[in-house]
C-alpha cells in the first residue's frame, strides 16, 4: 500500500473511534448511568454530615418540599446503604403519611380558583342550573346530591353501585383519581393530584345550588371545641 493509503486508513479508524466516543459521551449526558446502589446524581457539597434518620422517616414525605430536603433524602439513602434492612411493619411502627385534613383545606380554599379549575371539566360537564348532561352529568348542586342520580344521565354500573351522597370527603377522594376511587367509572379523567386544588374546586361546587351540606370542621378546631 502506498503511504497515502495508510494515512487514509489511519484517519478512518481514528475518525470512527472519535465518533463512537462522542456518541457514548452524548448518551452519557442524556442518561447518567450508575451501577446498582450508586447515586446517579452527585449530592451537593452542602450535605449535612449526619442525618437524624428518625426525623426523616417521621416527616416523610410531607417535609420533602422544603429547600434542602433533597440533600437530606440523599444523605438518608447514603446512611441506609451501610445499614440493616429497612424497618418492616413487624419491627416497629412505621410512620404513616400525615393525613390531609379536608376541613382545614376548605377553610383556606379559594372558590374563585376552584371555579377556574372547572375548565378541566367543562368539556364533559355543564355547571349551570337546569343545564344539559354532556359526556358527563350536569353538576349543578352536586355536593350533597345522591351519587349517580342526575335525571336523564346513563351512569355506569360502577357509579350506580358507589352509593350514598356526594359528601365533601367523597368528592375529595373521587376527584383525586376517579378510576381508582370508583373502578369502572366512565369518567375518563386522571384526577387532580393537589389536595388544595380539589378543596378549592369542591368549595366552588358547593356554591352551586342550596343543597350543599355545611363544610366539615377543621380537625384542629374540632378537637379544641370539646
Ligand atoms: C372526559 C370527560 C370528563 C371530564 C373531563 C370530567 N368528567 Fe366528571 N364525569 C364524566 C362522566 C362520563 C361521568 C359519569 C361517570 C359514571 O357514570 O361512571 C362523570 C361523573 C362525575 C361526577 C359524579 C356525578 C354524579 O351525578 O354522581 C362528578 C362529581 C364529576 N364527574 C366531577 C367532575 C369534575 C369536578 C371534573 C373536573 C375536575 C370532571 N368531573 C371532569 C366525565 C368527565
Amino acid at each position: 500500500m502506498s503511504r497515502t493509503r495508510w494515512l487514509m486508513t489511519g484517519l478512518c479508524v481514528a475518525g470512527a473511534a472519535g465518533a463512537l466516543w462522542s456518541f457514548s459521551w452524548f448518551a452519557g449526558q442524556l442518561y447518567p448511568h450508575a451501577t446498582a446502589g450508586d447515586l446517579a446524581y452527585k449530592p451537593a457539597d452542602d450535605m449535612p454530615p449526619r442525618v437524624d434518620m428518625a426525623s426523616v422517616q417521621r416527616d416523610w414525605p410531607a417535609s420533602l418540599g422544603d429547600p434542602g430536603d433533597g440533600n437530606r433524602l440523599i444523605a438518608y439513602h447514603r446512611e441506609m446503604r451501610g445499614k440493616a434492612p429497612m424497618p418492616s411493619a413487624s419491627t416497629g411502627p412505621v410512620a404513616a403519611a400525615p393525613a390531609v385534613d379536608l376541613g382545614t383545606l376548605l377553610v383556606g380554599a379559594d372558590a374563585a380558583a376552584g371555579k377556574a379549575k372547572t375548565q378541566l371539566c367543562a368539556s364533559c360537564h355543564d355547571f349551570t342550573q337546569g343545564g344539559p348532561n354532556r359526556i358527563g352529568p350536569n353538576l349543578w348542586g352536586v355536593v350533597g346530591r345522591p351519587v349517580g342520580s342526575h335525571a336523564g344521565f346513563a351512569y355506569s354500573p360502577a357509579m350506580k353501585a358507589h352509593g350514598g351522597s356526594w359528601t365533601y370527603d367523597k368528592l375529595f377522594e373521587f376527584l383525586a383519581s376517579p378510576g381508582r376511587d370508583v373502578p369502572g367509572t366512565k369518567m375518563s379523567f386522571a384526577g387532580l393530584r393537589r389536595p388544595e386544588d380539589r378543596a378549592a374546586l369542591i368549595k366552588y361546587l358547593a356554591t352551586l345550588g342550596n343543597g350543599a351540606p355545611s363544610m366539615p370542621k377543621p380537625k384542629a378546631l374540632a378537637s379544641t371545641a370539646q
